[in-house]
């Protein structure tokens, strides 16, 4: 049976505070709405209709897709008139499941088991149980426990607001009942607005059963209305996170204190230290150790590697058992190939470093070829950029560059060749020579320090 998902984002969020509209601020670093799109794109449906109107151009530009298909919902006259102005949309689709575009936790698994339920009935809802209902409409049952109505509620009488089954907001319907049913939707209610939820009582009137389902967790149906509620959410996300992790193998110093942002593999027996923050596409391989307060974007760590406190990792890769930090910086397109040892101070961008190669402290090596084996002092740089263009650094094999030495790129230092501290590179270095660039040391014999003039 061909499926729908229409997405409700039409709201202010005026409780957000916030010149972005409400459904663009982040949840682990992606939107609200995203979060809802993706999880709607799980169940496969055959069209995505996102009813948007506050901030509609921000909206659209930050949530592409060419699977969606955007509605203008241009007065906020209630939730029956945004699914109305979706209908045409709908055309030769035949079961509409409605999500919220701020309630961002739902999950597929819910979803299945909703729609399951919800087979064999022209119309279901996600309902749950709350200790403190007050806000939302309330599932009115009759004596054999059928659903008659959902109650708003400022419409509802003293006895309907004791109820405490709510309606999530969630709901699914067939096709040509629900073109049917909204037609006769009128607004004569506390709100004036024109009411989805009055859909239930008007299915019950044409005889149909309502199908019912409740949310595995109850953060699944929780929605955004300000800031409190999304840092709520962001921590009870990120608890999920921290499960799977351990689920897979990997154990946590603290699961309240981390952070993934993106897409996070895991090997077995891997440790994460508190407050690290994954960002974009993370491997992490077998074993690895990842220290306090390290920061890692789009990043590949192989196996028994190891990453101490407060690196930064971003656009590299980290080959097995290589040792990196405390306080290293990989930039984009570092690619250190294994049992490689990066020290404190020491940054790194484009460079490509063989295996067994040190570089320990204190050091820049931007555009780069490191051989294996090589040895890099404190207080290299390689200065690859002139002001205008960037210039390579190729280091050979078991290469040994002294302290303080200053490679003046383009330049080569040839395999096994040793390069004296204090250099200034300007020309290649050949293979297995020493070569330096510093003036002589001499010591002026019999010569007095200046001594201050007394009178
Ligand atoms: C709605 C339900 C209520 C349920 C509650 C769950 C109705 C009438 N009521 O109430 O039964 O308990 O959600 O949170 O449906 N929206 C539009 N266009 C509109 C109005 C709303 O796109 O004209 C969107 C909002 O952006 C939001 C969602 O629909 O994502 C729900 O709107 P909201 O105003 O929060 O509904 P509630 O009054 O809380
Ligand atoms: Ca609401």
């Amino acid at each position: 049976m061909s499926l729908a998902v229409v997405i409700l984002a039409a709201g202010k969020g005026t409780r957000m505070k916030s010149a972005l509209p409400k459904v663009l601020h982040p949840l682990a670093g992606r939107p609200l709405l995203r979060h809802v799109v993706d999880t709607a794109r799980r169940l496969d449906p055959a069209r995505i209709v996102v009813v948007y109107g506050h901030g509609g151009e921000q909206v659209r530009a930050r949530i592409r897709g060419d699977d969606i298909e955007w509605i203008e919902q241009a007065e906020q006259l209630g939730t029956g008139h945004a699914v109305q102005q979706a209908l045409p949309a709908l055309a030769g689709i035949q079961r509409t499941l409605v999500l919220y575009g701020d309630v961002p936790l739902i999950r597929e698994t819910t979803l299945r088991r909703f729609l399951d339920a919800a087979a064999t009935t022209s119309i279901g809802l996600i309902s749950q149980i709350l200790d403190d209902a007050s806000g939302y409409g309330r599932i009115v049952r009759d004596a054999s426990g059928r659903v008659r109505a959902i109650v708003e509620h400022k419409d509802a009488t003293p006895e309907q607001l004791a109820i405490r089954e709510i309606n999530t907001g969630i709901m699914t319907f067939d096709n040509p009942r629900l073109a049917e049913w909204l037609g006769g939707l009128r607004n004569d209610n506390a709100q004036g607005e024109y009411y989805l939820t009055d859909l239930v009582a008007a299915a019950v009137a044409t005889g149909e059963e309502v199908a019912t389902a409740s949310p595995d967790h109850p953060a699944e149906v929780a929605g955004v209305n300000d800031r409190a509620q999304l840092a709520a959410l962001e921590r009870v996300y990120q608890g999920w996170r921290a499960e799977a992790l351990m689920r897979d193998g990997v154990s946590l110093a603290d699961p309240a204190r981390i952070d993934v942002r993106g897409e996070l593999k895991a090997g077995q027996d891997g440790f994460i230290d508190i407050n690290c923050v994954f960002e974009g596409r993370v491997r992490l391989g077998e074993g690895v150790r990842i220290g306090p307060n390290c920061m890692l974007r789009d990043a590949e760590i192989g196996d028994g590697a190891e990453i101490l406190a407060n690196s930064h990792i971003d656009g590299a890769r980290v080959g097995p058992g290589s040792r990196v930090g405390p306080f290293a910086r990989l930039r984009p397109g570092t690619d250190l190939v294994e049992a490689a040892h990066i020290g404190n101070f020491v940054e790194l961008k484009n460079a490509h470093v063989g295996t067994g190669s040190k570089i320990n402290h204190l050091s820049y090596v931007g555009d780069a070829e490191v051989g294996s084996g090589v040895n890099i002092g404190a207080g290299v740089i390689t200065c690859n950029y002139d002001g205008a263009n960037k210039h390579r650094t190729r280091i050979g094999d078991n290469a040994f560059i002294g302290s303080d030495v200053q490679l003046i790129a383009p330049v080569e230092v040839g395999a096994g060749a040793t390069i004296g501290a204090g250099s200034t590179l300007v020309k290649d270095a050949p293979d297995g020579e020493l070569t330096l660039s510093r003036a002589r040391q001499v010591t002026v014999e019999g010569w007095k320090r200046p001594v201050k003039k007394t009178d």
